[in-house]
């Protein structure tokens, strides 16, 4: 997993936790592709979730990883898109339960409703955990 690359953005409302995560990533030795934003001007989330979608869609990276306040409007956003699997998480039951059973390959969550500590939880989870096949894939395959 050490040589996977997983894109990451966020909007204004996520930009603080997105510094947090890119700096675990990176420490954990994983190649992270930045596709802001940089600071804390406000911008608008759908174009950040199509920058880490796209980047994922031609295959520069393998996962993704979105941020705004809530949360919610990446998730929207994401899942527009035909093949994205994008995961609104607020605590590692569901980060894991997110690939376990649904394959995510973009985890979501609220800069501003997330704990600090929970949401590098939520990663490793994200990270670390397989998805298990079997009926599940029947499920996604309906979905796609
Ligand atoms: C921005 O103020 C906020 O609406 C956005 O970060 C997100 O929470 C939308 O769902």
């Amino acid at each position: 997993m050490s040589s996977e690359t997983i894109a990451i953005a966020a909007d204004h409302g996520g930009l603080e936790l997105k510094r947090v995560l890119s700096g675990i990533l990176r420490a954990k030795g994983m190649d992270v592709l930045d596709l802001g934003t940089q600071d804390d001007a406000s911008v608008d989330y759908p174009d950040y979730a199509a920058k880490v979608v796209e980047a994922i869609l031609d295959g520069r990276a393998a996962r993704g990883i979105l941020l705004c306040g809530s949360g919610i409007g990446m998730s929207i956003a994401a899942n527009r898109f035909s093949g994205i699997r994008a995961a609104l998480v607020h605590d590692v039951e569901t980060a894991r339960l997110s690939r376990q059973h649904n394959d995510a390959n973009i985890l979501v969550m609220g800069g501003r409703l997330i704990d600090d500590e929970i949401a590098k939880a939520c990663l490793d989870a994200f990270l670390d955990t397989a998805f298990e096949d079997g009926r599940h894939q029947r499920r996604l395959d309906k979905i796609a």
